[in-house]
């Protein structure tokens, strides 16, 4: 059978009015989701912007209103949000009892939906997502951008997160040049979307080890595709959401204003942390720092923080140079 694209991308929208009317409209949405949402501190224009909405309890209630509405059994299933059972006429919702995260393309339209559980009873997985389909890859598609586009554009920077949460939350303290890979590590494609509207990016990771992690893979990746990039870290334990709560506009700003640091920094300060003084892992540190900076294809950016370089670990220029020819020198 063949399905149009232009079919997902209706039926993706008819869910997405679907959704909304059942937070704002429901009795049911209004009870457990708006005031979950209220109770996170979100406010009823951010809601709107982003377009929040929940999926019902009932096992089955979105599949059987779009059947009603003509939609067709092969439309939900390439979606995701109906799931049929072999030759069964009843199919089942994806998302039921979630308040509901839609993504965006570039352009607005709508792509696939994030689903959180309403509480964190660990049995069921905490977000689920639409599957890839002909209209949603999730590895070229960025939470938030289509709200935060015009932002990123005048603040010539782009805010990486982790999550939907984290990304609303900045959004609403003033923080609207945000957005999340969600769910994904981070991409080239993604990093390659940012790029059409900024050279600069800021991870903005969880305060966790997973999150420095991941953080030391996306500065590679950046600067392999000729970008700048920094990065905030957060207290052990806080994400951008959470940090973003315990604080007001004011004290985030000035945390943002003083934590910042430029990716040599950062690799800096928490490399020296492990190593400990311990003269071989500063070694290995040190061809660590200069793998990165081999990244760079500048050469002036690259001396520049070859000499940054020298400076905050005390080698001199000349050893790092002949470390980053090395480094540098093409493989094979
Ligand atoms: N994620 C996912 N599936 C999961 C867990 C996480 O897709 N089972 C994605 C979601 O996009 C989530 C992001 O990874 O927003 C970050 O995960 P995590 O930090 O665990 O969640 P939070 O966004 O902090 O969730 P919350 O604050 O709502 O608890
Ligand atoms: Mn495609
Ligand atoms: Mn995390
Ligand atoms: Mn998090
Ligand atoms: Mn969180």
């Amino acid at each position: 059978i063949q399905l149009n694209k232009e079919s997902l991308y209706q039926l993706s929208e008819v869910a997405n009015e679907y959704f909304q009317q059942q937070l704002w409209d429901e009795e049911e949405g209004k009870t457990l989701a708006l005031s979950y949402f209220r109770e996170r501190e979100i406010r009823d224009e951010i809601i709107k912007q982003f377009q929040l909405g929940y999926s019902p309890k009932s096992r089955s209630a979105f599949t059987t209103y779009a059947l009603e509405k003509g939609y067709k059994r092969e439309a939900l299933e390439k979606s995701g949000l109906g799931i049929f059972k072999e030759d069964s006429e009843i199919g089942y919702d994806r998302f039921r009892e979630r308040v509901i995260f839609p993504i965006h393309s570039f352009s607005g339209r709508v792509l696939g939906f994030g689903g959180r559980v309403l509480q964190n009873h660990g049995k069921t997985a905490k977000y689920l997502n639409s599957p890839e389909s002909e209209i949603y890859h999730k590895s070229q598609t960025l939470y938030g951008l289509f709200q935060a586009k015009t932002h990123i554009i005048k603040e010539d920077n782009c805010y990486l997160v982790e999550g939907y949460m984290d990304v609303i939350t900045l959004y609403q303290n003033g923080i609207k040049n945000v957005v999340a890979s969600s769910g994904t590590s981070l991409t080239t494609d993604q990093i390659r979307l940012i790029k059409r509207l900024t050279p600069n990016i800021t991870i903005l990771y969880d305060g966790d080890p997973a999150g420095i992690k991941a953080s030391f893979r996306g500065i590679d990746m950046i600067l392999e595709q000729e970008m700048n990039v920094r990065v905030l870290l957060f207290p052990q334990g806080e994400d951008p959401d959470s940090f973003a709560r315990k604080h007001t506009t004011e004290e985030i700003e000035l945390y943002f204003k003083q934590n910042i640091k430029d990716f040599i920094n950062f690799k800096t300060d928490v490399l020296l942390e492990e190593t400990q003084g311990d003269p071989i892992k500063k070694a290995s540190l040190i061809r660590d720092i200069v793998g990165s900076i081999a990244l760079i294809t500048n050469l002036i950016q690259q001396e520049i923080y070859i000499k940054e370089c020298s400076r905050l670990l005390d080698i001199s220029e000349q050893v790092l140079f002949s470390e980053l020819a090395q480094i540098s020198q093409p493989k094979e």
